[in-house]
């Protein structure tokens, strides 16, 4: 079968399609044939070694696995002997490491069955930055309705979903986004929008209940300025250091809210299937939508992520298989 890997470190020509084996899926795995996966930062770490921190998992001078990319949609072909909740034929979507290719084996309790009606780019569109933005609003932020959240990058893959389901957590929603964007995130349902060109968000003052933080641009003492009293500064990402990545600004986050009433969350992505299904019946009820700005097909890996590496896709960027 066809994949895009890569055998070592480096920006996106280091990408190349290979024909590899299907792989085997184990007992609590099934095999699912890619229609559709979305590209993530996270994979462009993993294609980069970037942060060098991130090595230490993923192999010191070159990448133990080859194979890239996570959010998946598909159809299953074959089921492990352990897993009795889905079946051949199945439309699915989820996590599934290697999944830019033709075939990859997932977790059955990483995925979920895909709505009808969502397309397989747009359910592929979803996992890493839903849950992230669902993770960090619903259990890191405890957003409450009523509540008004603001969301740091919310024209990215997070913050277009993180809009989106800050509103139908019932909050009052603040998007900060570029002139170029403004228009999307008010048509995701965001109440103000603020263009960080011409307006510092942090410039009011005890305004938000939660700050759903994608970009972790601003200084602790600017982003305690504009939280309530009792907020919440939830940390999804910080500025990518060559080393360590956004690990010094999340421990800042963490020592510098530990006295007082303001608290910080920071975390990583979990992948629950709950939370998959979750989101797959407000995909179905057309409480959320996936906004996909371009589909490469997989032949095309390296122009996709050539595109990632901007930094300024608006929602999500898809290969097709
Ligand atoms: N903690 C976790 O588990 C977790 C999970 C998922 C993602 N992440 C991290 O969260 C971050 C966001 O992920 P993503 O998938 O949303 O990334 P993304 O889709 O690549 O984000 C791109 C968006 O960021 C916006 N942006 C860039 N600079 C900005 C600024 N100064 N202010 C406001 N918006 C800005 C861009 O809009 P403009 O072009 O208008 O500037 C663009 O729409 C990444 O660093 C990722 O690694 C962490």
């Amino acid at each position: 079968m066809r994949s895009a890997i890569r055998t070592r470190y480096g920006q996106a020509e280091v990408l190349k399609i290979a024909e590899v084996a299907r792989p085997a899926c184990s007992d609590d795995e099934v095999l699912v044939e890619v229609r559709a996966a979305s590209l993530n930062p996270y994979d462009w770490h993993g294609m980069t070694g970037t942060p060098y921190i991130t090595r230490m998992g993923s192999g010191w001078s070159k990448p133990k696995v080859p194979a890239l990319g996570v959010d998946v949609s598909g159809v299953i072909t074959a089921v492990g002997a352990g897993v009795s909740d889905f079946s051949v034929g199945d439309e699915v979507f989820g996590f599934a490491d290697g999944a830019y290719a033709e075939f990859v084996a997932a977790k059955a309790d990483a995925l979920a069955h895909k709505p009808a009606n969502t397309s397989f780019d747009d359910a592929a569109a979803v996992p890493v930055a839903a849950l992230a933005a669902l993770q960090g609003l619903r259990d890191q932020g405890k957003l409450q309705p009523g509540q008004h959240v603001l969301v740091n990058g919310a024209s990215g893959g997070v913050g277009t979903y993180a809009i989106q389901l800050a509103k139908h957590l019932g909050a009052t929603v603040t998007g900060v986004c570029s002139t170029a964007n403004a228009d999307l995130v008010r048509s995701l349902g965001a109440d103000n929008v603020i263009d960080y060109t011409t307006e510092d968000f942090a410039a009011a003052s005890s305004a938000y209940d939660v700050v759903l933080d994608n970009v972790g641009n601003r200084t602790m003492s600017a982003i305690k300025r504009c939280l309530a009293p009792n907020g919440c500064y939830v940390v999804v990402s910080g500025p990518k250091r060559t080393i360590l990545g956004p690990l010094p600004h999340m421990l800042k986050a963490m020592v510098s809210f530990m006295f007082g009433s303001r608290r910080a969350a920071v975390f990583m992505t979990q992948r629950k299937r709950a939370d998959l299904e979750f989101l797959a019946e407000l995909l179905a009820s057309g409480g959320l939508r996936s906004v996909v700005e371009a589909k490469y097909p997989l032949e095309q890996a390296r122009m996709a992520m050539t595109h990632l590496a901007t930094g300024r896709t608006k929602g999500k960027l898809v290969l097709q298989t």
